[in-house]
């Protein structure tokens, strides 16, 4: 028997059986990708939360498994579901992969099954796209089956918020769904949060990612303004954020990056239209943070220009960081991969260094050693740790610095642009 079987082994789902491995759970992860099954069998880790030392050790000693076989999940008690949720070509909500899953763990339905979505969604996907599915099982929740939602609130590479001590939202189909989700996330992590239905809970997770997105907005808003004023955006922000109430302190940027802020405030704004209603927030934060990159582009072309007597089309740039944030290798929706088409677009010549991403396929690159010298301009899109950027400062690069990772110095410095 298994206790746990979570379906998706990405970044959300390995942490996930960490925490519920480590609780004394037994634990099986269910993914597609067959070699992704067997690095986890053999306790190598893709994902940077949880190192291999300490997969190895909860598969060694706590029996964590990974299978490709649904049929497995037969003989598990609780089945959570952490699964991608894109948005398609027309940024439309995709549900295709939680669907088609959701109707493979239906074949599988069995009384006594307590299933739980954790995928971002849009309020009304538990109840109008996954129940629908296990019901076509011929069981019936709350008599036969319990379903929930409970979204997942990690953030990759933090390591003072984790998925064990980050409250847990929970709401079920009915009351005794929200009880059994309830048990069984109190058992494995800190602390739990009910909410009395899963559209309360979905939006829950729509709510704290719009959130951050309408506020990277404003600032990326006030920073292109304070270009203009010349006034430093980055010591009004932190002077702000001396005021101990009222006030919490959000920093511009080349643009928004990951699965999760870029995307899931999409999938309201398309639920919404059907109760005829727009989510203007949602739109102008996503108007301003995705011309960020458009914005970058011409600050740079600025700085080659004063700094260089050159144009972006014969200038060798050096993007520093690729990765959507610091810490960690993630590509997923970077703001560095659309500058770096920009660039491109521009006819620059583009090299990159990033000490979490070795390669950027796509683009046949390979992260260069960190020499300024040999680039007309350094743009820093991604200000990971161990890099000393004020050094980078003293060797008189041009530098469009994105991140006001060079500080004090790249304040005073004639060949530092900030953002
Ligand atoms: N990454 C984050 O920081 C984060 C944080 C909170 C919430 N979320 C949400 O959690 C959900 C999962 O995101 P993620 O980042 O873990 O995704 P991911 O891409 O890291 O992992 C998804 C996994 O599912 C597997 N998979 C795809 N289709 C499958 C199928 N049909 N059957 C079995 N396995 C399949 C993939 O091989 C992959 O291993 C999304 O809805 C996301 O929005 C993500």
């Amino acid at each position: 028997m298994t206790d746990v079987a979570i379906v998706g082994a990405g970044y959300v789902g390995v942490p996930l059986a960490q925490v519920f491995a480590e609780a004394g759970r037994s634990v099986l992860l269910v993914d597609r990708d067959a070699e992704r099954v067997d690095r986890l069998n053999a306790g190598d880790s893709y994902i940077e939360d949880v190192p291999s030392e300490v997969l190895g050790r909860l598969v060694r000693d706590h029996g964590l498994r990974a299978t490709t076989d649904y049929d497995e999940l037969r003989d598990a008690d609780a089945i959570l579901i952490a699964l991608p949720t894109p948005l398609s070509k027309q940024r439309e909500p995709d549900l295709s992969i939680v669907n088609g899953a959701t109707e493979e763990i239906a074949k599988r339905l069995r009384a006594g099954h307590l299933v739980v979505l954790e995928s971002t969604t849009y309020p009304g996907t538990t109840r109008e796209e996954v129940l629908p599915r296990l019901e076509a099982s011929g069981l019936r929740v709350g008599e036969d089956f319990s379903l929930a939602f409970s979204p997942e609130r990690v953030d990759p590479g933090r390591e003072d918020w984790t998925t064990k001590n980050v409250p847990k939202v929970v709401g079920g189909i009915t009351e005794a769904c929200t009880d059994r989700a309830a048990a069984l996330y109190e058992g494995a992590v800190d602390t739990v949060h009910r909410v009395t239905s899963p559209e309360s809970a979905e939006l829950t997770k729509l709510l704290e990612n719009i959130f951050r997105s309408v506020n990277i907005a404003l600032v990326n808003e006030l920073a292109q303004l304070c270009e203009r004023m010349k006034i430093d955006f980055w010591e009004v922000v932190d002077a702000a954020a001396t005021k101990p109430f009222g006030f919490m302190s959000f920093k511009p940027g080349p643009g928004l990056g990951g699965h999760c802020i870029p995307i899931d405030p999409f999938y309201l704004t398309w639920k919404a239209r059907e109760y005829d209603f727009y989510t203007e927030f949602i739109e102008l934060a996503g108007k301003v943070n995705e011309n960020m990159p458009y914005y970058c582009r011409s600050l740079i072309s600025q700085a080659l220009n004063h700094g260089k007597g050159l144009s972006l089309s014969s200038a060798n740039v050096l993007v520093l960081g690729v990765a959507y944030k610091p810490g960690i290798g993630d590509m997923r929706e970077s703001p560095a991969l659309k500058l770096i088409d920009l660039l491109l677009a521009g006819g620059s010549n583009v090299s990159y260094h990033d000490p979490h991403v070795p390669e950027l396929p796509e683009y046949q690159l390979s992260s260069v050693p960190l020499e300024p010298e040999s680039f007309d301009c350094v743009a820093i899109v991604t200000d990971h740790a161990g890099i000393d950027y004020e050094a980078l400062v003293d060797r008189g690069a041009v530098i469009v610095d994105f991140r006001n990772a060079t500080g004090e110095r790249g304040r005073t410095s004639d060949t530092v642009w900030k953002l």
